[in-house]
């Protein structure tokens, strides 16, 4: 820092973040950054330095930080990569908005992702889950394990607690994932246009017939009172479609890659069904696959003897937070048996994971039946060849090609 105030650059501040070559691995390069933690400043692809963090107990303190902002419509917001150079047009809600609006929009959705919520949804992802595994079983031997089950399972799921018609399936996943992962930000924007028109026709659809999911709620309740508008509620089905899917597709490929890396594990899975509800935590913990977490800061203030200024951007490293050896003994081992609990896979704080316990039971029945009703599942090619989504998007694997 000068005397000025002007943050200088730090020299040789790695890339962040960085591409994953094992999928479950944080990068060979970001060994350096935990040496320099639990804050130190990282290159983002544009040049621009923030500050990493790599502590658990920094992580958690500084996510429920009311000084650092989610608000994407900030110019000093960090943009991590060109698909969200124009994040700045969108007001997202819930996850871009800051308390007490935040505050405000989470409490409408609150209601349909609790714990009895979902309770009764379980009985319908198990019903999902076995009617894919049955085409599977019926096809096979031989899938490709994301297109098969992993994606459709949690698009069914969310589709069903939206109202949104799964037979259009195809178009949100592909814009969903354009959005999140085009190489230009003209590209993502389009695939965000898209999007919102369909779910703003869908609003106008769902007014003059209504249906039975969250966003028949929102249109019969919010929007007629004139709380949300028509854009409002199609931004917010946006964000639970995208959020929906996207995570725990990815975290059901690649827990079962994981696991099936590590068959000492699987057995002791095998062996005794009760530990899967501590094998998720885990596999959240060792999968990190939300793996950089951003904020503004909106003042200045000191942590751990650093600086951070107004309109520094800073970045929870999830999957580094989630190895600080000082929370974790032996933090690079899948250890199904561990308390894996207070990892931050699901964010902590006011912007913790809404969809957690959703995205819990999708997982805890989707792994536990697939082992089952498949016992030889292996993969069909090398690990290698299993191609992995980028370092800047939700971790997660393009495909799996699997057989049994
Ligand atoms: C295993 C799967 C999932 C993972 C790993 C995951 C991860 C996360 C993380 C890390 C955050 C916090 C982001 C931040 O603080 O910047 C978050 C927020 C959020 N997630 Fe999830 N998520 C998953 C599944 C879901 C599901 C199934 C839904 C529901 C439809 C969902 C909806 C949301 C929403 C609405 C937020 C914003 C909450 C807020 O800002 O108050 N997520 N998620």
């Amino acid at each position: 820092m000068t005397d000025s105030g002007i943050r200088t650059l730090t020299p040789s501040a790695p890339a962040f973040p960085q591409d994953r070559t094992c999928p479950y691995r944080p990068p060979a390069d970001y060994d350096r950054l935990i040496a320099d933690g639990p804050l130190t400043r990282v290159t983002l692809y544009d040049g621009r330095q923030v500050w990493l963090v790599t502590g658990h107990a920094q992580a958690r303190a500084l996510l429920v930080d009311p000084r650092l902002s989610t608000d994407r419509q900030n110019p000093a917001f960090p943009v991590i990569a060109p698909s969200s150079e124009r994040q700045g047009e969108i007001r997202l809600p819930v996850l871009g908005v800051d308390d007490p609006e935040h505050g405000r929009q989470r409490r409408m959705l609150i209601p349909h992702f609790g714990l009895k919520r979902v309770a009764a949804m379980r009985p319908r992802i198990q019903q999902v889950v076995d009617g894919l595994l049955d085409t599977m079983l019926a096809e096979g031997p031989g899938a490709d394990l994301v297109r098969a089950f992993a994606l459709p399972v949690p698009s069914m799921v969310i589709c069903d607690l939206l109202g949104i018609p799964y037979a259009d399936h195809a178009f949100f996943e592909d814009s969903s994932r354009a959005m999140l992962m085009a190489a230009t930000s003209d590209e993502s924007m389009a695939a965000f246009d898209e999007l919102r028109d369909y779910l703003e026709d869908l609003v106008d659809r769902r007014r003059a017939e209504p249906g039975d999911g969250l966003l028949d709620e929102l249109v019969a309740d919010r929007l007629a009172a004139g709380e949300l508008d028509r854009n409002d509620v199609a931004l917010t089905a946006l964000l639970l479609l995208v959020a929906g899917h996207e995570t725990t597709s990815n975290m059901i490929s690649l827990g079962t890659y994981s696991l099936l890396e590590h068959p000492d594990q699987l057995a002791a899975l095998r062996a005794d069904p009760t530990l899967m509800p501590g094998a998720v935590e885990e596999l959240l913990r060792f999968l990190s696959i939300a793996d950089g977490l951003i904020r503004v800061a909106t003042e200045d203030f000191e942590i751990d003897g650093r600086t951070v200024r107004a309109g520094d951007g800073v970045m929870i490293g999830t999957s580094l937070v989630n190895r600080d050896a000082a929370a974790y003994a032996d933090p690079y081992a899948l250890d199904v048996h561990r308390s894996a609990r207070h990892h931050v896979a699901f964010g902590f704080g006011v912007h913790q994971c809404l969809g957690q316990n959703l995205a819990r039971a999708e997982m805890e029945i989707a792994l536990t039946t697939l082992f089952r009703r498949i016992p030889t599942l292996r993969p069909a090619v090398a690990p290698d060849e299993v191609p992995l989504k980028p370092g800047h998007s939700l971790q997660g694997l393009f495909a799996f090609p699997v057989t049994w």
